[in-house]
C-alpha cells in the first residue's frame, strides 16, 4: 500500500520536475536576447541602427563593429555595397568584438552563424543582440532555425573572418 503512495508521489515529483524543465526551454526559446528592447515591426526605419544606410558592417573602434541586419521573409538584408548589390558576405578581422542587432518587419525568423555561438530568435517588435568576439578564422553561413514559411530554405548569408 505505502510503495504504491510512493510510487505515485515519485512519479508525480518527476512530472513537476520535467514540467518546470520544459517550461524553462519554452520561455528561454521564445524570448529574444535583448527582450525589453522593442520596435515597431510596421516602421522599423524609425529606428536609427536599421536604416538603410546603416544596415551591414560598421567598424565603431579598433577591433568593435556593429553589424545591423533586417530579416525578411525570405532573405537577410546587410545593405548595399558601393555598387548598388545587396551584401552577401561580411568580413570581419579575426579578434574584433561584434555586437549583431536583428530585427524583422514580418514573421519570426531565426538568426544562427553556424559554427559560432551566435544564435538568436528575431521576433517582429523587437530587436535581437548578441555580442561577441570572433576569435576563429573561417567561411561562417548565418542561417535561418525558424521555419517562417516558403521560402525558408534560402534565407542565408556569410561571415568570414580573416
Ligand atoms: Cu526566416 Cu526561416
Amino acid at each position: 500500500k505505502y510503495e504504491k503512495v510512493w510510487l505515485i508521489f515519485g512519479i508525480g515529483s518527476l512530472v513537476v520536475f520535467l514540467m518546470v524543465l520544459g517550461f524553462g526551454a519554452f520561455w528561454q526559446g521564445t524570448h529574444p536576447q535583448s527582450h525589453g528592447v522593442t520596435i515597431d515591426p510596421e516602421n522599423i526605419e524609425a529606428h536609427e541602427a536599421f536604416q538603410q544606410e546603416n544596415l551591414g558592417i560598421t567598424q565603431v573602434a579598433d577591433d568593435k563593429y556593429i553589424v545591423n541586419i533586417v530579416a525578411t521573409a525570405f532573405n537577410y538584408d546587410l545593405g548595399l555595397d558601393e555598387d548598388g548589390a545587396q551584401v552577401r558576405n561580411l568580413r570581419i578581422p579575426k579578434g574584433s568584438t561584434v555586437l549583431f542587432q536583428v530585427t524583422t518587419p514580418d514573421v519570426v525568423h531565426g538568426f544562427n552563424i553556424a559554427g559560432t555561438n551566435v544564435n538568436m530568435m528575431v521576433e517582429p517588435g523587437y530587436i535581437s543582440s548578441l555580442e561577441t568576439v570572433m576569435d576563429k578564422t573561417g567561411e561562417y553561413t548565418i542561417v535561418c532555425n525558424e521555419y517562417c514559411g516558403l521560402g525558408h530554405h534560402l534565407m542565408f548569408a556569410t561571415v568570414e573572418v580573416y
